[in-house]
């Protein structure tokens, strides 16, 4: 089977740090025979640009067609003027909507080397590896009604929570998939105390365990309490299984428990396609940090590490993503630091391109 990427790099830092990752392509294919069909096109304010529009039809089909999308960054300064309806995040959420992307994967691994810019101890976060699963396609923010709305000679703002059980069933079924694949166990996290939306999501979650995974270790959590326990003692979990609202808010406590945003990728997927893979988009968690961009200064690993998960993922390639995984690990163990990993005053921090070279030396 070919492997095929379509990549778009985007606007700001996402360019530089994409150059990066191009690089670590070509290293798989060339060294370890893993060849793929690679295109490049344009998204966010980058088509804007050309197109008049932050995401073209033609590259929605392309998209569509590809076993794993890698995206850098969308946006910046020069774009906020720009009506809603093309500005450049439309373009992202147009790709996860159109592919739906209903299972948002948030890695927080702690690098043993950064454990020192976590907000939490180092014992409580050194050698930390969980995953949040997030529903990424309803839920509260896309529910109806919703709007402001006259009511009683006064406003009233609405939105609603709701899921359907086929919703909840499938990404129950991602998250055990991936537990299989890990540590083996899943926490399922709502608020079914107060709210109906959570009982049916606990009691289908439940349903799709007893149905189908009976060896996953399955738990059931309130998510403000999962919060607590996320901040107290992280390593307890494994698989984190959440609704879109919650998992917007649990997912960002779990990449501030690991440190730098420079250094956290995640992985938006959906249904399998013909081939079996799902449909997929990988991209970093940071933006296009419009405040550092085009000065060699941004770091490529969130990146880097989203193509790691494409590998593992998209491509079934494990044991090739924890090679990539450990070369950055290793890096970063020898000191090798960009701006935003330097705590130290007077050292000397490597560029987008230093990083990237490290990496691939240690890949060698
Ligand atoms: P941001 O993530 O772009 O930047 C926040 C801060 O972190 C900045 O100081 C930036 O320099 C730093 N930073 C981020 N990534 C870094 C990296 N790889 N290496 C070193 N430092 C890094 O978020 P911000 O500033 O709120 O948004 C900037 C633009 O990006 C806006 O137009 C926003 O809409 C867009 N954005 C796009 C996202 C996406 O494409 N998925 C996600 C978040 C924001
Ligand atoms: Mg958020």
């Amino acid at each position: 089977m070919t492997n095929t990427l379509l990549i778009l790099p985007g606007d700001g830092i996402g360019p530089e740090v994409m150059a990066e990752v191009t690089r670590i392509i070509d290293w798989f294919g060339a060294r370890r025979g893993l060849k793929f069909g690679v295109s490049e096109d344009l998204v966010g304010g980058a088509a804007y640009d050309v197109h008049g529009v932050p995401l073209a039809d033609a590259t929605m089909a392309r998209a569509q067609q590809v076993d794993a999308v890698l995206l850098g960054a969308v946006g910046g300064p020069k774009y906020d003027s720009l009506d809603f309806s093309v500005k450049p995040e439309r373009g992202l959420l147009r790709l996860r909507k159109e592919m739906d992307l209903f299972a948002n994967l948030r890695p927080a691994q702690c690098f043993d080397a950064l454990a020192d810019f976590s907000s939490l101890k180092r014992d409580v976060v050194s050698g930390l590896d969980i995953m949040i699963v997030r529903e990424l396609t309803s839920g509260v923010y896309f529910g109806e009604p919703r709007g402001i709305f006259e009511e009683n000679g006064q406003r009233v703002g609405i939105n609603t929570q709701r899921y359907t059980e086929s919703e909840i069933d499938r990404v129950a079924r991602a998250a055990f998939e991936l537990a299989r694949k890990r540590g083996n166990k899943v926490c399922s996290m709502e608020k079914a105390n107060v709210m109906e939306s959570g009982i049916l999501w606990r009691e289908v979650v439940q349903a799709v365990h007893d149905a189908d995974y009976p060896d996953v270790e399955l738990s059931h959590m309130y998510a403000d309490a999962g919060g607590m326990q996320l901040c107290r003692w992280p390593k307890q979990f494994d698989v984190i299984v959440t609704d879109n609202l919650f998992g917007d808010l649990l997912s960002d406590v779990a990449a501030m428990l690991t440190g730098s945003l420079g250094m956290l990728p995640s992985a938006s997927l959906g249904a399998p396609r013909a081939n079996g893979r799902p449909k997929a988009l990988y991209e970093p968690v940071h933006g296009s940090a419009p405040d550092i961009a085009g000065q060699g200064k941004a770091n490529p690993c969130a990146c880097i590490l989203s193509f790691a998960m494409a590998l593992r993922y998209s491509f079934d390639q494990g044991d090739e993503a924890t090679r990539l995984e450990q070369a950055v690990e290793k890096v970063l163990a020898d000191g090798v630091r960009t701006a935003d990993l330097m705590q130290a005053e007077g050292a000397t921090p490597v560029s987008t391109r230093g990083m990237g070279d490290a990496i691939l030396a240690a890949l060698d």
